[in-house]
């Protein structure tokens, strides 16, 4: 006979392992990062939104933060000259008004995700600050007083610190910045307006340039309330986290908010080790970026870029990545506990 102990054991390992992630007991990390007053937040693929219901399910109940993985996107936007299109962003911004999430806007400016229109004409320097300008305006009045804070200007600086070259850049000057942020405060002054990019998240020559370059702006009465650290990296080569910590500080110390804003910790397959002890590995990188974030009161949310490694866009580039805190059946890996424990600490 099985003693009765081992009954009530069996059971809850077949319900365990049975049950979507969603329906475990394990508290729901939104309420533990609002204890600390944090957001913990993740980007959304509308097509995953709209297909499948788990996936809304567990971004609801774990997160108290959502941004557009891509339906804010110029492209996606404003795929015709002059002709928006807000439909996706507007579900978004009503699914997370209906479920007490606070929205981010993800991205007015940016090298990538350019409609054709845009690309494939050659425009003076007028002409573009015209479309610059009408771009913000609309979408920034759109979401005035639903969008909590803009990712205004992403990806503009390269790792040696020089300015990207981009049609923004090539056309208009290094001053398409400036005036991306000067016209996002104009359409909407409440909210909060951040410089977003990656491979910043320690002292180094891109993150150095972005210093100097964000302290030059706020010196000139530029209007940038925050920096967002996008924190896409690898299992195999983390940043040290007293650099992250020293990184943020000298930001914080220029009135910046310091938020990290599309984590994912990548694992490349490695023959060497097994998944689980990536899978360990990776969860101390997480659990990482959110002590950051709890240690630093200029750090007001970490967002991780989707949630689920079914439909992350590392995937994109490697089939077998597996960078986020729930596997592609959606349950809770290493990270997610190591995420929770930290909020407990
Ligand atoms: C990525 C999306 O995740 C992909 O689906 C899309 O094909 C390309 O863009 N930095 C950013 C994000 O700021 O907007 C990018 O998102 C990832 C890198």
């Amino acid at each position: 006979m099985i003693p009765r102990l081992a009954h009530i054991y069996i059971l809850g390992a077949v319900l365990w392992t049975a049950l979507p992630a969603f329906a475990s007991e394990k508290p729901a990390l939104r309420d533990l990062a609002a204890a600390k007053s944090k957001g913990i937040g993740a980007a959304v693929d509308v097509k995953a939104l709209q297909n499948d219901p788990v996936y809304a399910q567990i971004l609801t109940q774990q997160f108290n933060v959502l941004t557009p993985e891509n339906a804010l996107k110029m492209d996606w936007v404003q795929k015709k000259r002059g002709q928006f299109d807000f439909r996706a962003g507007d579900m978004l911004a009503d699914l997370a008004q209906k479920n007490g999430m606070t929205f981010k806007g993800h991205t007015l400016v940016w090298f990538r995700a350019l409609p054709e229109w845009l690309t494939e004409q050659t425009f003076t320097k007028e002409e573009l600050k015209q479309i610059m300008h009408d771009h913000i305006k609309t979408v920034v009045t759109h979401y005035k007083g639903r969008v909590q804070n803009w990712d205004v200007v992403n990806e503009a600086i390269n790792d040696d610190g020089s300015y990207r070259h981009c049609i923004w850049y090539d056309v208009i000057g290094p001053e398409y910045i400036e005036l991306a942020f000067r016209w996002a405060r104009a359409y909407d002054p409440n909210v909060l307006l951040y410089y977003n990019d990656y491979d910043a998240e320690v002292p180094n020559q891109k993150s150095d340039a972005i210093y100097l370059m964000l302290k030059d702006l706020k010196a000139k009465g530029v209007p940038i309330d925050g920096i967002g650290f996008q924190a896409h990296v690898r299992v195999q080569n983390p940043p040290n986290v007293f650099e992250m910590d020293k990184n943020l500080k000298r930001f914080a110390q220029l009135g910046l908010f310091t938020d990290f804003t599309e984590i994912d910790v990548s694992i490349i397959h490695d023959p060497n080790r097994n998944a689980i002890d990536l899978w360990m590995r990776q969860a101390e990188v997480f659990g990482n970026f959110f002590k950051a974030c709890i240690n630093n009161s200029s750090c007001t949310m970490a967002v991780l870029w989707g949630f689920t490694d079914k439909y992350t866009w590392k995937r994109d580039f490697d089939p077998s990545d597996a960078p986020l805190i729930f596997d592609a059946a959606y349950k809770p890996k290493p990270a997610f506990d190591v995420i929770a424990g930290v909020f407990n600490e």
